[in-house]
């Protein structure tokens, strides 16, 4: 079917308590492995592409495939920008076709990040396109502490008034998660993401959820957590796919044998991740 926007699929996911599956494409084998999954689940989902990925694959080459991907599908698929930092970056996207954007402006002081947020919800609602925006900072693996990881927490009353004055359609929040971690070790403030769920009323999502526990999930989804991000979780499935496949055939050539099994790694994971989700058969 044609591409849907992330409002169809959030709305439902919001009002029957669930959440749907973001991840994060960067080529062909990505997006087959991603929609292929959602169709085997029958679960609506997300596929998002960053810059780096836009970057790396080209804006229009992401649009065609997932489009015609999507098409072929019995599933709703939704073409989302993740973790666009410019208004004209936004522009780009929903100009070749994105059904779904998101304005990341975290590290800008408020003011600042509400005001580019507001401008992006105005023009993109104007053609009837939701926006994602994120208050609070989901920080990345590294060196960060677990002091940190709270001093950035996304503030309830001031999520109140963000949403209020920028009309943001969904709330990416700072609770716990943190980008880019290699292992499920992170555990969410349920409380927290309660309290922004029921001040803001809007879809909330999580970020960096390669790393959060299965527990957390499901306290996130039972908070108002409707929107989870995977990115991490899907690069090593395809990289350990690449690895096995070579490990057992080195003089291994085509390149397809080769790329061919890290498809089915993501997809195994993908799948895996939507049944956590409680997203599998809500298409
Ligand atoms: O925006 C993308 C996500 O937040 C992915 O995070 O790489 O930790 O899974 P992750
Ligand atoms: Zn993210």
């Amino acid at each position: 079917m044609p591409l849907v926007t992330s409002r169809e699929v959030l709305k439902k996911a919001q009002a029957e308590g669930y959440a749907v599956g973001a991840f994060n494409a960067n080529n062909l084998e990505y997006i087959q492995a991603i929609i292929e999954a959602a169709e085997e689940e029958k679960a609506p989902v997300i596929l998002q592409a960053s810059q780096g990925a836009i970057n790396y694959a080209g804006l229009d080459m992401i649009v065609s495939m997932v489009k015609t991907k999507a098409e072929a599908a019995t599933v709703p698929v939704v073409l989302h920008l993740d973790h666009g930092t410019s208004f004209e970056q936004n522009v780009r996207c929903l100009r070749a076709g994105f059904t779904s954007l998101m304005f990341d402006g975290s590290k800008l002081p408020y003011s600042e990040n509400a005001a580019i947020t507001r401008r992006i919800v105005e023009m993109a609602h104007a053609v009837g396109v939701p926006v994602e925006a994120e208050l609070g900072q989901v920080p990345t693996a590294g060196n960060v502490t677990m002091e940190e990881v709270e001093a950035l927490m996304t503030d309830p009353d001031e999520a109140k008034k963000f949403v209020e004055e920028t009309g943001v359609d969904f709330l990416a929040v700072a609770v716990g998660s943190v980008h880019k971690m290699t292992s499920q070790a992170a555990k969410i403030d349920a409380e927290r993401t309660k309290k922004i769920a029921e001040l803001t009323g809007v879809p909330l999502v999580l970020h960096g959820a390669s790393g959060v526990t299965d527990e957390g999930y499901k306290a996130g989804i039972k908070a108002g957590i409707c929107k989870i991000n995977i990115a991490t979780e899907l690069n090593k499935a395809f990289t350990r796919g690449i690895h096995d496949a070579l490990a057992k055939k080195p003089d291994e050539i085509d390149p397809r044998k080769i790329a061919g099994v890290g498809r089915e790694y993501m997809k195994e994971a993908i799948k895996a991740k939507m049944r956590l989700f409680e997203c599998s058969g809500k298409a």
